[in-house]
């Protein structure tokens, strides 16, 4: 979700070529699917798990769109189209609004298994597109869509993108078994999963949606805070139903809080020692 200087008149869809994947791509695919999986098995929320099966992505190899679309489809009138990287905002909305999930075509290399930099099918497809298969979770996703549009002309899509890196990417969600993991940024990373779970390093904040459109974030390690919803039912009351036109005017001051903030107007879930963060500024971890 970032603008590229290409201006293009489209909507970037590109063929997914399932043919021209080749046996290492497919292998890429297996691998990481299989890691993840039993990472997830307890650190994932049920509905990001039963959305894999349900899609059936180990069924060999990378998936093919047009088989899983007809699963998806069915279930919520969603669909994955395959483009070619990231996409300009705008390009991207349009996709959600309309219920498709623009998904990279390209897999990442043997030689970048555990991080890279740009999202790639194995992130978007693992990671986001399962949970499209939940009725609420979809609907959230195309309310994100056409309210990036509307965010667009008010001139805030800081915040909104915001929202969106703080729920859809590393975001968790509280469950009878404890938190569990249901962004796509986390689940589909080796590392994350744990860190956003396990470690005492993160804060872990109850989500509040105004709290969160104020935060900074950090695309390039683990995060520092992760915000913690009670369901998706929850995130719906708290975003589809609410104009954020007057937030939107309220965010005119320009407070914007540290991604290691703890506010005194914060629900802590645990309050992070910050000791990943401290060693790392400080150089013992490369
Ligand atoms: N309700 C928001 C608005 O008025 C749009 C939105 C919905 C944003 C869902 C994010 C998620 O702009
Ligand atoms: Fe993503």
């Amino acid at each position: 979700m970032s603008t590229h200087a290409v201006v293009r008149d489209d909507d970037y869809v590109i063929d997914q070529n399932w043919v021209g994947y080749t046996a290492d791509d497919h292998a890429v695919w297996d691998f990481l699917y299989r890691r993840q999986r039993t990472i997830l098995a307890d650190r994932a929320d049920e509905a990001l798990l039963r959305g894999h099966e349900a899609l059936n992505l180990n069924r060999g190899g990378i998936p093919d769109f047009a088989v899983i679309n007809e699963e998806l489809k069915a279930r919520t009138g969603f669909t994955v189209v395959a483009v070619p990287g990231l996409v300009p905002d705008e390009v991207f909305f349009n996709h959600l609004a309309n219920r498709r999930f623009p998904a990279g075509q390209f897999i990442r290399g043997r030689h970048q298994l555990d991080y890279l930099q740009e999202p790639d099918i194995f992130h978007d497809v693992f990671g986001h597109v399962p949970l499209l298969t939940n009725p609420v979770f979809a609907d959230y996703m195309e309310a994100y869509g056409k309210g990036g549009l509307r965010a667009l002309q008010f001139g805030k899509l800081k915040n909104l993108a915001a929202l969106y890196w703080y729920t859809v990417e590393f975001g968790l969600i509280e469950t009878a078994k404890g938190l569990r993991i249901y962004g796509a940024g986390i689940s589909s990373s080796k590392d994350e999963s744990i860190f956003a779970l396990d470690a005492p390093s993160p804060n872990r904040l109850r989500f509040d949606l105004e709290r969160v459109m104020r935060t900074e974030y950090r695309i390039d390690d683990y995060q520092q805070s992760y915000f913690v919803i009670r369901s998706y039912e929850d995130l719906i009351r708290a975003t589809l139903d609410q104009d954020f036109a007057p937030l939107y005017q309220r965010l005119a001051d320009g407070i914007s809080h540290l991604p290691e903030a703890i506010l005194p107007t914060d629900q802590v879930v645990t309050a992070g020692t910050q000791a990943y963060a401290r060693a790392k500024a400080s150089g013992e971890v490369i």
